[in-house]
């Protein structure tokens, strides 16, 4: 089979002091359409650009392997060459200043870059081909601005997750389109590994040492990272995860074109969110729980006040009164009550929150006792979404009713719509798909019994959405607004048409998805007639 490559953009070239031409490379995201893998998995030879024109994915079988892996593919450079950038990374270490690196957008920092190199170039009074300066600034870039041998993953729209389990032991990443991966970056040292993690520490903002081993943090892109400093946490030496963030927010209309949930799905989520219902997502690890959440977060109301609690930040809408609140670490020994000093909890944070009446509020992932105030706050009308570790709505009540959480029944009641997410992972496809959207009617006094209706839920046979016709939330909506079942029917329809009709004209931007939906805040009409919906 051909190799499928992508073609990529080249920018003016203009010469600089040294008189080679100036060093550009293409950081805009790229989506790029991958196909999908046939049958016959020893035929996959796929090459798509990350940083072009220098670094390149190459998906394909490996013989040795008898599997699929993932190659990053930077260019060659000459012994002497390798020498003349250790010169050069050494006389940069001593010029840059690293605060600088951190804050700065990326052309003002090539600038910069660039600027001291030819400088050293010219103290060196090293003259180097044109295609040699190139790959030369490449790597500069690479390791000065860039996270290193992962720089080039950390473009790769398809990556979600980058994981290195210890010196010696490949990288694996988890691939969009083509699930687990392994690929050809390997830590030989452990000092080049552990300086990485420094290095993540410290792009976090965080601090590693070997009395205090573990990361947890967020990366200035969004991604969180997740790392092991020292050899007697794992045994294999430093690891780390890196769970990229995606740069765009997803918004309903990729998931309704992944076919992840139906456009119906999203219509019901959307009235439910505007009636001030409470929502819940739950599922497995990586199910896609904060994905899905940060989705339907599109349906609230343009003007609502909106507070977010989260540990690592990782929702993101554009809503002008949104307030969002990360929770911060302390330090030294913990007090009785088990909190270090300076340490801000979730639970300290949602108390407060509740303090400043919003008019919603999300919690990024519930786990312990917050669980309480949040609840609380649901039954005492705010209304509050947030994710949830469970695989389904039987088990989530389980584990709210259980220590640590203990709720009492009658405050689980307050919760209206669970949408549960699943991952599967067969035969290199990776599917996630919402499983249901669960309506709570009752809870019952037994322990982890309810009395529930699924509304959607997801056929796997054939890989469509099964809906019921009566929804005691549509029941609990008309209560509330007066509105018939008819009308409230009728809306729904709307709705799915409009979502639907986004979908097809491939209108998925978080801008313009924002953008329309607090339009038909607005003007539902106008908005209906525009796509042609009567
Ligand atoms: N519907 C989807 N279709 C395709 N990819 C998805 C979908 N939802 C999530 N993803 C991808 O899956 C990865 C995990 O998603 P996400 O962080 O939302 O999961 P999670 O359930 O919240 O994980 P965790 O349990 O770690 O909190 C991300 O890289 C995300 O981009
Ligand atoms: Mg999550």
């Amino acid at each position: 089979m051909a190799e499928e490559t992508v073609k990529e953009d080249k920018s003016p070239i203009t010469p600089t002091e040294t008189g080679n031409s100036i060093f550009s490379i293409d950081l805009r995201p790229k989506f790029i359409e991958l196909p999908k893998l046939g049958d016959d998995k020893t035929k996959v030879n796929i090459r798509y650009p990350l940083i072009a024109p220098f670094a390149f994915a190459h998906i394909y079988w490996d013989d040795k392997e008898k599997s699929i892996v993932y190659d990053v593919e930077e260019p060659k450079i000459s012994e002497t060459d390798t020498k003349l950038l250790k010169l050069i990374k050494m006389g940069l270490e001593e010029m840059i200043n690293i605060s600088f690196v951190k804050s700065k957008k990326h052309n003002v920092l090539l600038e910069y870059l660039e600027k001291n190199v030819q400088s050293i170039l010219i103290e060196l009074g090293a003259k180097v081909d044109d295609a040699t300066y190139q790959k030369l600034m490449y790597y500069i870039y690479r390791d000065a601005v860039g996270f290193n041998d992962v720089e080039p993953m950390m473009m790769d729209y398809y990556i979600e997750d980058i994981e290195c389990n210890g010196v010696g032991f490949p990288v694996y990443i988890v691939h969009r389109k083509y699930a687990n991966l392994k690929t050809n970056l390997v830590y030989k040292e452990l000092k080049e590994l552990a300086d990485f993690i420094e290095k993540l520490a410290q792009r976090a903002g965080r601090y590693v040492s070997y009395a205090r081993p573990l990361l947890d943090g967020t990366l200035p892109d969004g991604s969180r990272v997740n790392a092991t400093y020292s050899e007697d946490v794992t045994t294999r030496g430093p690891t780390y995860t890196i769970r990229k963030f995606t740069k765009e927010p997803w918004t309903p209309i990729h998931l309704i074109r992944n076919n992840t949930a139906p456009a119906s799905s999203f219509a019901f989520i959307w009235l439910a969110i505007e009636s001030k219902l409470n929502v819940m997502v739950i599922g497995e690890t990586a199910s896609g729980k904060t994905t899905f959440l940060n989705t339907i977060l599109h349906f609230i109301p343009p003007e609502a006040r909106i507070c977010s609690i989260e540990d690592t930040r990782e929702l993101n809408i554009s809503h002008d009164n949104w307030l969002p609140a990360v929770t911060r670490e302390g330090f030294g020994i913990p007090n009785i009550a088990g909190k270090t000093y300076g340490e801000v909890t979730l639970f300290d944070l949602l108390k407060e929150t509740f303090r400043q009446n919003p008019d919603y509020v999300i919690v990024g992932e519930v786990r312990g006792n917050e669980a309480y105030v949040l609840f609380q706050g649901m039954a005492s009308g705010h209304p509050s979404f947030g994710t949830f570790h469970a695989g389904g709505v039987e088990t989530l009540v389980r584990r709210l009713e259980t220590p640590p959480i203990n709720l009492p029944g009658t405050l689980i009641e307050s919760l209206d719509v669970v949408c549960v997410c699943i991952h599967l992972k067969e035969k290199r496809k990776s599917i996630r798909r919402l499983k249901q959207v669960v309506e709570i009617m009752e809870v019952s006094q037994e322990l982890g019994k309810i009395d529930s209706n699924v509304m959607f839920e997801w056929v796997p046979t054939d890989d469509e959405f099964a809906t019921k016709e009566d929804s005691y939330v549509m029941k609990k909506i008309s209560d509330r607004t007066g509105q018939s079942i008819e009308e409230i029917k009728e809306e729904l329809e709307k709705r799915t048409r409009l979502l639907e009709a986004l979908a097809d004209k491939n209108i998925l931007s978080h801008k313009e998805v924002t953008k329309i939906i607090s339009s038909y805040y607005k003007n539902p009409q106008g908005v209906l007639e525009e796509f042609g919906i009567k």
